[in-house]
């Protein structure tokens, strides 16, 4: 019999905080495209912008919001009635809707940005998310800072949350401030302290500033998050959010440890990563975990020889399932023997051992002076060493 597995919700909010970074600004047609991709791709929630803050991304998330029966929208709203109006306004036609709204819960914001005391955030957290829940039946609530906020005042905020009728409550590693088994702590003791707690799903929000942001989500969810909010590549404020293709391509991967499913269709997720790279000005590094160019490449010649002979020696991942065009051999100066062959048999031209050990030596004077041999120059050193005989 086949097992229900728990489900992972995936928010995107590439559209929102992604759209962040500094000069990934979107134009409106790319929004509208970067959203058709993204529900193609299998997103659970998308959050494609900030109603209030333009009147391009009211009529973005308004546009969104008619065009996909298939995700709930989120309208993004800080906790005043005026974004929250906004973001009730933009997604009014959706078929599912959410409000998310947020208010900071550390002292540090509290003090230095809101210059509000704890007891006047939680009479906001308490008034605006009963105001929301007038318009819609599903309120998410986000408690800005929450892994610098003091941790019994962050499940005091939590309560008053969930008591006014918030159904998913966000904690976020605004700063990327946190280490994983602190994050995966934080929401054990929310979960257990907050009354009301078991009612509803808890969600993750990770930056990246420490490189941590998919291993704290990944903390929440052994904690007990079913939603983790992403970004395609990891865009986002600063080093950016938590990468949803390496948060899905880890949670599959390891499906033998994780035992949990997402919506996401895998054969999207190189397409969908080219394009927001493309659109947000944001090129991908090489090494880029499951995107990077390099991610799917071997140089060295003991790695060549394995993945000859069996692609699980070096390759965790299969580049088909993921969309990605498949180059395995990248010729270097590691290169092998083996992968020399493989390469020239790709032309069809089947070289004998004395053939072999010449066009290796005639490859390595090339290897040495540049940093890849490309297949036009392995063909010349071929060519030079069948005109010796
Ligand atoms: O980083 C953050 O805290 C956010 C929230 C407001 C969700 O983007
Ligand atoms: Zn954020």
């Amino acid at each position: 019999m086949n097992e229900v597995k728990r489900h992972i919700s995936i928010f995107d909010t590439t559209l929102r905080d992604g759209e962040q970074a500094p000069g990934a600004a979107l134009q409106f047609e790319q929004k509208l495209l970067l959203a058709d991709k993204l529900v193609r791709l299998g997103v659970d929630v998308l959050e494609p912008g900030f109603p209030v803050s333009s009147p391009g991304e009211f009529e973005a998330v308004q546009r969104i919001s008619r065009l996909y029966p298939q995700v709930e929208v989120c309208g993004f709203a800080r906790a005043v009635r005026g974004d929250i109006d906004a973001a009730v306004k933009a997604t009014a036609d959706a078929a599912k809707r959410r409000i998310h709204l947020f208010i900071s819960a550390s002292d540090i914001h509290l003090t230095h940005q809101l210059r509000m005391t704890r007891a006047e955030v939680k009479q906001r957290t308490r008034e605006m998310v009963a105001y929301a829940r007038q318009f819609v039946d599903c309120v998410e609530f986000s408690a800005m800072d929450a892994t610098r906020a003091e941790q019994s005042y962050l499940a005091e905020l939590v309560e008053a949350a969930i008591e006014e009728g918030a159904g998913i409550i966000n904690l976020p590693d605004t700063v990327g401030y946190a280490m994983p088994h602190e994050f995966g702590e934080m929401f054990r003791f929310v979960r257990r302290e907050a009354r009301g707690a078991e009612n509803v799903c808890f969600s993750a929000h990770c930056h990246n500033d420490l490189g941590l942001a998919v291993a704290n989500s990944l903390a929440a969810i052994e904690a007990g998050a079913n939603q983790i909010e992403v970004t395609v590549n990891g865009v986002g404020e600063r080093t950016g959010n938590c990468a949803l293709e390496e948060l899905v391509m880890a949670l599959d991967t390891r499906k033998d440890y994780w035992q949990l499913e997402t919506n996401v269709r895998m054969e999207h997720l190189y397409e969908v990563s080219r394009s927001v790279s493309r659109m947000m000005h944001m090129p991908i590094a090489f090494n880029k975990p499951v995107v990077g160019r390099n991610a799917f490449q071997h140089e060295s010649g003991i790695h060549q020889d394995g993945l000859l002979k069996n692609r699980n020696t070096y390759e965790i991942m299969d580049p088909v399932r993921l969309g990605i065009p498949h180059e395995l051999i990248v010729l270097g100066k590691h290169s092998g023997r083996h992968a020399i062959k493989h390469k020239v048999s790709q032309y069809g031209i089947e070289l004998n051992a004395d053939q072999l050990n010449d066009v290796y030596d005639r490859f390595k004077q090339f290897a040495d002076n540049q940093k890849v041999v490309t297949d036009q120059q392995l063909l010349t050193c071929v060519g030079e060493a069948l005109d010796q005989e």
